[in-house]
Order: structure tokens, then C-alpha cells, then sequence
């Protein structure tokens, strides 16, 4: 590998550029390419300061991530990037960190050892390492709060999302944006100082006990059974106890515990996971995708207009269609309430919002999709209605548009064999509330082209979905494997464990919701109608459809419900303790542990099964679609995931 820092000379300015494609990431050699070249800065006479910027689209992403399991592993040694970044700091010429893309992790930790940072305006500078499993390990934890205070250091360290430029020079953590050419001005900006400032050295504004407690209570709800950012919250906290080496140390043992833990090991699993749904082996190497200027989706219901925001809020104008005008009204009605809500609530500033609702429009009929790359047909759950709406589609879409399905159940070949042009019809099946779930399975059907499946997952990209591509047969990936875990759930109820303790038991493994109180929220009659026609042996569940509990929606199903709050209920006891009697299933207790055990062995069964049919490419999808899609605990990996 050619040398990925190297440095050259500008009237008075060293400029030290670091090449480490794709992202700069700290692989070994690249930080100590750094600390050479500003070193022989400080000690070239006709130097008087030294700036650091990296090639390509970004400054540094991080520490390399690839070298995590490796360090895990004992292959290679603990990472120790501090003595590197003391050299940095201890420069005796000003160090001028110029910034653009992404300085995030170990990239801003370095930025932060440099005397000075610019940035481009577009720059997303963060401490995304809790979203690893992992507190910042280089410094982070201890000179961020000395630039920005402990309360902003704490909410960046906690919940690891980045800022942007602009917000990062209002806090001080930006001396300047740049708003032309990067190099040009920081060279520029360096020329004007006039001494080294060390981070180390600046006293840090301290933040009130209320206001660590309120960060701390927002971290256990956000993100339960996280261990990292609660962690993150003790030693950034520690900034203000300890001097600047003692906290140091305090970090890079608790950064070391966490990095050898479980939890970090499973979320590293799931950020490769994350970027491995994109490697599809049926889409050739340099398949040209399709450019979507224009979306179009039939059907204003709960899902339509859901996934009507998502194009909007990523920039995509949009057109709505029902076939009742009064559907289509309501859903106008409430995506102008959506943001407006959103304005009033300080989420999106005034002008975003209004740009955003301009760029939906209500649509008469599909005629109006004439200029549509890309229609999503949400309409009933009713194949031969969805067959006559592809055919009316096929008739009015321009040539090259796809055409997807955000059916849950349906067959995609029986619906792309209703139009002239199978190879663009594929399913995209959002969850909902689409507006919020970052998940989005891409069906493909037997005739889809590799083509159309490659705009799809750019597209998802575009929409900050996570994409993954499933096979078409009944449920796809997630629903399919819902079913057998449910029907675990319910047999437990029925072998003698109430439905309020399975439940308990799985959210306290992690999961979101437990589910029976999910299969109240989707209502018990829709599994009772489907195991009718599939034939399917009853469960005590289609005795509660039956005794009129139909779940949320008529405040009666495996809980007693008053809104969203749910309550355990001794009728059902009752319903449960006859069903068995009939049936001579004796009740017997059960211990937590041997409910987990047996639903999440029921997930994976049923994984395993949707990996061996091909419907999931491979089991890390199947990890992506749980934990995005269903709730599943991100610190365990996902259901596939071994440890
Ligand atoms: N280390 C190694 N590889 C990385 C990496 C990193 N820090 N960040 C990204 N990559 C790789 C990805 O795996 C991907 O590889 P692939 O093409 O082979 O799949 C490639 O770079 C491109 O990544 P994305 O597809 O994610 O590209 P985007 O342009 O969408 O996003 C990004 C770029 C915002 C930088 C995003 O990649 C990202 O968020 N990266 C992780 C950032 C991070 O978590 N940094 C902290 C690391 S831990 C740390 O620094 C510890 C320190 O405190 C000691
Ligand atoms: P919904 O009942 O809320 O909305 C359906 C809409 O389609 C109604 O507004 C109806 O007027 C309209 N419609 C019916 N026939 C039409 C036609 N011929 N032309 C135009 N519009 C027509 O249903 P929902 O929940 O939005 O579901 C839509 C699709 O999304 C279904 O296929 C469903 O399986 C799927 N889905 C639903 C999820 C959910 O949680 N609700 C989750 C994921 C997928």
C-alpha cells in the first residue's frame, strides 16, 4: 500500500493529507503518518504552521472498525492512539485540523488533539462510538467537554448522533467555516496564527447535577439495555473530577471493557451487517440504476401517506392517489397536520417544513403518474383488486418506471404478471409507521431485473431505509418468522404461563414489545381469519377472537387496553385455564428463561429455513430485518447472531 499520509510545502504551511480510502479510517500507520508529518513540520524553520486534511469526500471517519474484532480476537494489540495524539497536541506550531465529510469517532478525537479545527460547511463532526457498543477511546470523553461543556459533550458522547458545522462553530468546537476551497482557506486561516492552543489546557464549563440526571433518565429510555452510553455519560462526567491524564485512563479502561464485552460485539456484527445487505450476487458488478426524479403511490391509507413523507422529507416530489376522494382528503389533511406539528414542536424549522408538504401533491387519478420513476401501489390487502390496480398502472406508467407493491401477504408474480412488464415490478414493503421505520424489505419477484432491485436499494439509500432484499413467498423474511414465534408465545399461555408474564420475560430480554400485546396492536382477528383459511389448528387466541377481544381496537384482547396503556385481565385467565382444561393440557410454571428459550428458538428455526429456501440472502439480513424492523435488542445482535 502506498503511503497514506504524505505532506507537502506552502508559503509557510505544511499541509499533512491523509489518503486512506474510502473513508480515512485510523488503519495502522495512518495516525503515526500523521504525527511524522506534523512533527517534521515542527521542525522545518521556514514552517510556521501545520494543517491536517484529508482526501477524497471526508476528513477521518474513525478508528478502523475492521481492527475491532481483531483486537477482540487477541490478533492484534489494544488500540492506544493517546501517546500519538499528545505528540499532536504538544506541537510547538500551531495544528490546524481542516475538516470536511465526516469527522466522527476517533476522526474528531484526532481533530480535537490539533490546536485549531475549520470546516466545510457540510461537515457532520460526532461521537458515534456508543452506537458500536463503545465509548470514545482517544481522548474524546475528556477534551470535548473542555470545548463544548460537559452538557453538549455529554449529549453527543450519550446518544452518539453527529452535528453539523454550523452547529459545532456556534459551540466553539469550529473556529471557522470555510466556505470555498478547503485547502485554500485553511492555509489561509493558519497563516494568521500566531501560537499552539492545547485542548488539554482549556477549562471545561461544568454542568448542573438535574441536568445529568434528566441525560441520564432520556439514555435508559432511548436506548434500554444499552450499556455504552450509560458508561459514556460516567466518564464524561469524570472530565470534571479528574485532571486531564487521570480521566484519560479512567476511559481507556472502561473503552477497553466495553470493546472486549458482548454488546460491542454484536453491534459491530450489525454495522457490517448493515452495509452487507447492499452485496447482492444476482446484481452484476456495474448494473446501471434507474434515476427516480418522481414518485407516485396509490392508496392514502394508514400506509400510503406514511410513505408519502418519506419522499418528501428525502427531497422527492411525490403525488397521492386514492380511489376515494375522501381518503385522499384526509390523508392531505393529515400529512399538512404531520408538519405542522413538527414545525410547532421545534423539529423542523418553518421553511423546511413548508418545503417539504409543497412537495406532495394530491393526484386525481393515476393518469396524473405520467412523469412517475417510481410507483408504490398501497392499496386493500386483496390480490384481485391489486391485480386490476398493476394492470391500470401498467396502462398509465411512463417506460423504465417501477412499479412496487407494499403488500404484506400477496404474491408479487401474481400481481407483476397482471401488467406487460414483470421485470419492473418488485415489492417494497415499508413498516409501518413507514415514516419512522428505518426497515424496508425489497421483494424480489422471479422476473424482477437486477436492474430495478439495485435502483430500489439506492433509492432506499436515498430515503434512509435500510434495505434488504427478500425472496417472494408468503411473509418474506420478517413476517414469515413472526408467525412461528408468536404461536411460541401463545403455547406457553396455553402450557400455564400467563400472557402479561411471556411478555414481561421478552421485553426484559430486550425486546421492544412483547407479542401478544403486539398481536393486540394489529388487531387478534387478523391472525384468527388467517389461520381459518389456512386450515391451521386453533390456538386460545381464536378463543379470545371469539369471546369478542379483538385487541386495542375494541380495548379487549390479551390486555385490557385504555389507549395506548395496557393491563393485565383476569377474564382472560379464565378464557386460557377453560381452553386447556377442554383440551387436558396440564399448567405448569415457567421460568423467564424457558420462554425466551423457546420463542427465540422458534425465530431462529424458522430463520434458518428462510436462509436454506433463499428467501434471505443470509443470516446477518435476517439480523438487520429483527432489529430494524421488529424490535429485537441491537446490543444482542439479532436472532441469527451466535456472539
Ligand atoms: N472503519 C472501517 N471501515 C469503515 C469505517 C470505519 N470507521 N467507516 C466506514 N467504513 C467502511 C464501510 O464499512 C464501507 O465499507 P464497504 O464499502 O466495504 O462496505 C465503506 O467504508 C463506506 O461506508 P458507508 O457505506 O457507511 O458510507 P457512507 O458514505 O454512507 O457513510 C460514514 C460514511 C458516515 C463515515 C459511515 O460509514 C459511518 O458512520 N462510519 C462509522 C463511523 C464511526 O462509527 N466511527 C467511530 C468508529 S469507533 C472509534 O473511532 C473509536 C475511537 O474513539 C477510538
Ligand atoms: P388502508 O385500509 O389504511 O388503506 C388502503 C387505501 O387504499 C384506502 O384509502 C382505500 O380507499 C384505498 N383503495 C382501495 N382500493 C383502491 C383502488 N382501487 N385504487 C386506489 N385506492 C384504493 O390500508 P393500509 O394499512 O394502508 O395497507 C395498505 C397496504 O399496505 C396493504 O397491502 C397492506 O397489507 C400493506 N401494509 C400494511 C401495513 C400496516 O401496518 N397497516 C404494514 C405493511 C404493509
Amino acid at each position: 500500500m502506498s503511503n497514506p499520509v504524505t505532506w507537502t510545502r506552502d508559503n509557510g504551511v505544511l499541509v499533512v493529507t491523509i489518503d486512506n480510502p474510502p473513508v480515512n479510517a485510523l488503519s495502522p500507520g495512518v495516525l503515526e503518518g500523521i504525527v511524522e508529518g506534523v512533527e517534521a513540520g515542527a521542525a522545518d524553520e521556514e514552517v510556521r504552521a501545520i494543517v491536517v486534511i484529508g482526501a477524497g469526500k471526508t476528513f477521518i471517519a474513525g478508528a478502523d472498525i475492521r481492527e475491532f474484532p481483531k483486537i477482540i480476537a487477541g490478533e492484534r494489540p489494544m488500540l492506544s492512539l493517546n501517546p500519538l495524539l499528545d505528540r499532536i497536541e504538544n506541537a510547538p506550531k500551531p495544528v490546524v485540523m481542516a475538516l470536511h465529510g465526516s469527522a466522527l469517532g476517533g476522526g474528531l478525537e484526532v481533530a480535537m488533539a490539533g490546536h485549531y479545527r475549520v470546516a466545510a460547511p457540510s461537515t457532520q463532526l460526532g461521537q458515534p462510538e456508543v452506537k458500536l457498543g463503545l465509548i470514545p477511546g482517544a481522548g474524546g470523553t475528556q477534551r470535548l467537554p473542555r470545548l463544548v461543556g460537559v452538557e453538549r459533550a455529554l449529549r453527543m458522547c450519550v446518544f452518539g448522533n453527529p452535528i453539523a458545522a454550523r452547529e459545532a462553530s456556534e459551540l466553539g468546537l469550529v473556529d471557522a467555516l470555510i466556505d470555498g476551497d478547503l485547502p485554500t482557506g485553511a492555509m489561509a486561516y493558519a497563516r494568521t496564527l500566531q501560537a499552539p492552543r492545547r485542548t488539554r489546557d482549556l477549562t471545561l464549563q461544568s454542568a448542573e447535577e438535574h441536568v445529568i440526571e434528566k441525560i441520564r433518565d432520556e439514555a435508559r429510555r432511548r436506548m434500554r439495555g444499552h450499556a455504552a452510553p450509560l458508561s459514556a455519560l460516567e466518564v464524561v462526567c469524570a472530565a470534571d473530577i479528574f485532571d486531564f491524564d487521570e480521566g484519560l485512563a479512567f476511559e481507556a479502561r472502561i473503552f477497553q471493557s466495553l470493546l472486549t464485552g458482548p454488546q460491542a460485539k454484536a453491534l459491530i456484527h450489525l454495522f457490517f451487517s448493515e452495509r452487507e445487505t447492499a452485496k447482492l450476487p444476482f446484481v452484476p458488478k456495474g448494473t446501471k440504476t434507474r434515476e427516480v426524479r418522481r414518485a407516485a403511490i396509490l392508496g392514502a391509507g394508514t400506509m400510503g401517506r406514511a410513505i408519502a413523507l418519506c419522499f418528501a422529507n428525502a427531497g422527492l416530489p411525490v403525488q397521492l392517489s386514492d380511489s376515494s376522494p375522501a381518503a385522499l382528503e384526509a390523508a392531505m389533511a393529515w400529512i399538512r397536520r404531520h408538519y405542522e406539528n413538527a414545525e410547532q414542536q421545534g423539529r423542523l424549522p418553518a421553511e423546511e417544513a413548508a418545503r417539504r408538504l409543497a412537495r406532495i401533491q394530491a393526484a386525481a387519478s393515476v393518469k396524473e403518474f405520467a412523469d412517475a420513476g417510481l410507483i408504490v401501489e398501497a392499496v386493500s390487502e386483496n390480490l384481485e383488486l391489486k391485480r386490476a390496480v398493476f394492470a391500470e398502472l401498467d396502462a398509465v406508467a411512463p417506460e423504465g418506471c417501477l412499479l412496487a407493491s407494499n403488500t404484506s401477504t400477496l404474491d408479487i408474480d401474481a400481481l407483476a404478471a397482471a401488467t406487460n412488464r414483470p421485470p419492473d415490478v418488485l415489492g417494497l414493503h415499508f413498516f409501518a409507521p413507514a415514516n419512522v421505520m428505518r426497515l424496508l424489505e425489497v421483494v424480489r419477484g422471479a422476473d424482477t431485473s437486477p436492474e430495478v432491485i439495485a435502483t430500489a436499494m439506492e433509492l432506499a439509500r436515498r430515503l434512509r431505509k435500510i434495505a434488504v432484499v427478500a425472496g417472494n413467498r408468503f411473509g418474506f423474511i420478517g413476517n414469515r418468522m413472526f408467525a412461528p414465534y408468536r404461536e411460541a408465545a401463545i403455547q406457553c399461555v396455553q402450557e400455564g404461563a400467563l400472557p402479561w408474564v411471556v411478555d414481561q420475560a421478552l421485553e426484559q430480554f430486550g425486546m421492544a414489545m412483547g407479542p401478544l400485546a403486539v398481536g393486540d396492536l394489529a388487531g387478534l382477528d387478523i391472525g384468527h381469519a388467517i389461520r381459518r383459511e389456512a386450515g391451521l389448528p386453533p390456538t386460545v387466541e381464536d378463543a379470545l377472537v371469539e369471546a369478542g377481544r379483538l385487541g386495542q381496537k375494541n380495548g379487549r384482547g390479551w390486555y385490557l387496553w385504555q389507549g395506548n396503556r395496557r393491563s393485565s385481565d383476569p377474564g382472560v385467565e379464565k378464557v386460557v385455564r377453560a381452553w386447556s382444561e377442554e383440551r387436558g393440557i396440564a399448567h405448569r410454571t415457567f421460568a423467564a428463561r424457558d420462554i425466551v428459550d423457546r420463542c427465540v428458538e422458534a425465530l431462529r428455526a424458522e430463520g434458518r429455513k428462510v436462509i436454506e429456501e433463499g428467501i434471505a440472502l443470509r443470516a446477518s439480513d435476517i439480523d438487520i430485518v429483527y432489529v430494524n424492523g421488529y424490535g429485537y435488542p441491537a446490543w444482542r445482535g439479532g436472532p441469527m447472531f451466535e456472539g
